[in-house]
């Protein structure tokens, strides 16, 4: 069962996110896909590309905190980094989030690993990049899920095939919310 307290502020992220038109979050039912997903995988160390206002922010950082885990969650935008803190703070996941504002590329060079959960939700053109600077940094059967590989499919088609061409990981579209592609990283024997 969710936390309560992330539940609430759950509803209220809803709420508000139906009031703008840029929010571009993911859909309440693939929250509850990765929520169960990280529980299921038993992620740790989480990074999250493209916080937003931490919709999908709260699923991910309750998951891994159950885990013992905390979340690195990044956005160039500082207006909706300060707002997203103010929702993990009203949920209490302050202690396990580390909200990064900046250029996704950036802050993902400086990020060390293990890295155990990724997902892959800022500007659609660079999933590719993303993937390729924290490649290396992916613990064994890492999960990377990248969002929007339906809805945007011509636009993530390219991702896509890059990535089921790659033998260090296995990748399949799951039809939750707009198409979330999981590819999970394996080692190469
Ligand atoms: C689709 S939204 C993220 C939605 C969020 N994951 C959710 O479901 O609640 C994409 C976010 O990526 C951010 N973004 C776009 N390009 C970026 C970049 N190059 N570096 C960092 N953040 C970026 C945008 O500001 C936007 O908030």
């Amino acid at each position: 069962m969710m936390n309560e307290r992330v539940a609430r502020t759950i509803g209220e992220l809803e709420q508000f996110i139906a009031t703008v038109d840029d929010a571009l979050a993911i859909p309440r039912q693939a929250g509850e896909f990765v929520h169960a997903l990280i529980l299921g995988c038993g992620a740790k160390h989480g990074v999250e590309i493209g916080t937003s206002y931490g919709y999908s922010g709260l699923w991910i950082a309750s998951a891994l905190r159950e885990n013992g885990g905390t979340l690195i969650t990044i956005d160039h935008d500082p207006r909706k980094s300060e707002a997203a803190r103010k929702y993990f703070d009203s949920g209490g996941l302050t202690a396990c989030v580390d909200v990064r504002t900046g250029r996704a590329a950036d802050v993902l060079e400086s990020l060390s690993g293990p890295i155990d959960f990724v997902l892959n939700d800022a500007d659609k053109e660079s999933c590719i990049r993303y993937v390729e600077l924290v490649a290396e940094k992916l613990s064994d059967r890492a999960a990377v899920l990248t969002d929007n590989t339906i809805d945007l499919a011509d636009r993530l088609a390219e991702f896509v095939a890059w990535i089921r061409r790659r033998d260090d990981f296995y990748s399949t579209t799951v039809p939750v919310g707009n198409g979330m592609e999981l590819s999970i990283k394996r080692t190469v024997r």
